[in-house]
């Protein structure tokens, strides 16, 4: 797998685990299949800390610890901005389609012209842990909704 930059992989290194990390979601009701069009586990706390967690391990190497970016990959506290200056049925419907944008951006990962940018997550991490970093970084946001 080739990985876009020599900042990239430095930074890789910096944060240590490069493989990705299975994450035990079991204290979490299983959502079995199929794919749910939004996020399940908004505002579940236990869905964030185990998404804190599972952010840490998989992701915070290129989009930063806590979600904040370093410059390398985008800065996901900004992901539902657009919602929020949306009001009622209007920035529901925003929240879910930007739930979908990032099911899809994590279970396919994003690769140009034959270079993976960001790895596909699906195969390692299970519906429930994607759905519980979404509910991490909804409370990193940088507008709150
Ligand atoms: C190897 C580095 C790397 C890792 C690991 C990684 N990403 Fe990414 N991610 C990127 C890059 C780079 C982009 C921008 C891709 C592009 O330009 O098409 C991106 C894009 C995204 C986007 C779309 C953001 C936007 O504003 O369009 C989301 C959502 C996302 N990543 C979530 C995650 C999550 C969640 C994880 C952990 C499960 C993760 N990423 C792990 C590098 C990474």
């Amino acid at each position: 797998m080739v990985i876009i930059g020599a900042t990239a992989a430095a930074v890789a290194l910096a944060h240590g685990d490069v493989t990705p990390q299975a994450v035990d979601t079991h204290e979490l009701p299983s959502l079995g299949e199929p794919w749910k069009a939004e996020n399940p586990f908004r505002a579940n706390e236990i869905a964030v800390r185990i998404g804190s967690s599972a952010f840490n391990q998989n992701c915070a190497r290129c989009h930063g610890l806590e979600a904040i970016s370093g410059g390398i990959a985008p800065d996901l506290r900004r992901l539902d901005n657009d919602c929020a200056v949306m009001k009622d049925a209007k920035r529901a419907a925003c929240v879910a389609e930007n739930d979908q944008y990032f099911l899809t951006t994590v279970r396919g990962g994003r690769s140009r012209n034959g270079a993976v940018y960001m790895p596909p997550f699906e195969g390692t991490l299970n519906q429930e842990a994607m759905w519980a970093i979404k509910a991490y970084l909804e409370t990193r946001r940088e507008k709150p909704l």
